[in-house]
């Protein structure tokens, strides 16, 4: 089955995105033809992971730009910018949101662009552009990835990383099906991803698709199979990777971080570039999102929490840059010490 988080309908002129709440019990797709509404299919969930929801918010852009009424690139651009603002808003962590309304918006900002068809195609252009890089990014990543695994091996993975967090082929979850593709015989143990379970829902359900080997196991599993089955490693995705290496990713990450060191196993980090922000220096300058106490109290429609108890919902955790091996990007793979040896790849 061929299944696309993300896909433009030129001839609508509509961002068509798989409503990723409904799996895996239903491949539902919803049209949107307002940035606002892709705002909140952002914020929602309806799409979700990094570079997805950066290729959404730069389609979002582009709804604005074809369904706009304005008379002039003036009137526009002030229509973009109003835009660009909501969807910036929908969720604080990824820095691929931030950075494509930010190329998007570098487009617009180009004084030739003095006609209405003139700024709506440059828009478009720009998803287009950010869409397959994407795409091309994530196959890198896969490739850089392949000397550092075992023909057989055992991976944990973390959250969901796949063709639905991405525009394609997927980061983290790239690298676990590029080795499938290159006949390494890997299995992969998958973090269920409480509270929202897109590991137990999406990533089971892209490596079923897949046809490669895999065994959904609670969060709080990861360590007993370390320490009693011999794991080769873990690979995870990110939604910012600090100037110092320090790198924000899904609730738990940091967890399995600590408990991967412990066992000596060695823990990847799968980054594009686009992912990689300089002008945040540590993992303390990262804006944790704090989501609704519904997604503890409940699993799906059943709470479990007594009523009027308290939760915590942080989206994400910050894991020190000391517990990361590797941080894998599509120009190639960086090692401690992260500091410098970020700069020097974005550098290059
Ligand atoms: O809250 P989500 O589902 O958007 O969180 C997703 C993750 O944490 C992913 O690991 C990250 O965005 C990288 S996706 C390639």
């Amino acid at each position: 089955m061929t299944y696309h988080s993300i896909e433009w309908l030129e001839d609508s002129g509509t961002l068509r995105l798989l409503d990723q709440r409904k799996l895996p019990e239903a491949t539902e797709y919803l049209d949107y033809a307002d940035a606002e509404e892709v705002a909140t299919a952002i914020h929602d969930m309806i799409v979700r992971g990094a570079p997805a929801i950066g290729a959404a918010a730069a389609y979002g852009l582009v709804l604005t730009a074809t369904h706009s009424q304005a008379q002039d690139a003036g009137a526009l651009r002030d229509e973009l910018e109003a835009a660009a603002a909501t969807l910036a808003a929908s969720r604080p962590t990824a820095v691929n949101l931030f950075g494509a309304i930010k190329r998007v918006m570098a487009r617009v900002a180009d004084e030739e662009l003095d006609t209405v068809a003139g700024l709506r195609d440059a828009v478009l252009a720009e998803a287009h552009a950010i869409a397959d890089e994407d795409v091309r990014i994530n196959k890198a990543i896969g490739l850089n990835a392949l000397p550092l695994l075992p023909d057989t091996c055992t991976a944990i993975h973390h959250c969901n990383t796949g063709s639905l967090a991405t525009v394609d082929y997927g980061t983290a979850l790239g690298i676990i099906r590029t080795a499938h593709e290159h006949g390494k015989r890997i299995q992969v143990l998958v973090d269920e991803t409480r509270p929202r379970l897109q590991g137990a829902k999406l990533t089971a359900w892209e490596l079923k698709e897949l046809g490669i080997p895999h065994r959904v196991i609670a969060d709080g599993a990861s360590g007993h199979y370390m320490r009693t089955q011999g794991v080769d490693f873990c690979v995870v995705g990110c939604d910012r990777v600090a100037a110092n290496g320090d790198t924000a990713n899904k609730i738990g990450t940091y967890n399995l971080a600590v408990v991967a060191h412990e066992n000596g196993v060695p823990f990847y980090v799968a980054a594009p570039t686009t992912t990689i922000d300089l002008d945040t220096p540590t993992g303390d300058d990262i804006e944790i999102e704090e989501r609704t106490p519904d997604e503890v109290h409940y699993v799906g429609q059943t709470r479990i929490t007594p009523a009027g108890v308290e939760v915590g919902n942080p989206a994400f955790d910050v894991t020190p840059a000391r517990y990361i091996t590797a941080i894998i990007t599509e120009r190639g793979v960086v090692y401690p010490p992260f500091e410098e040896n970020l700069r020097k790849l974005l550098r290059e």
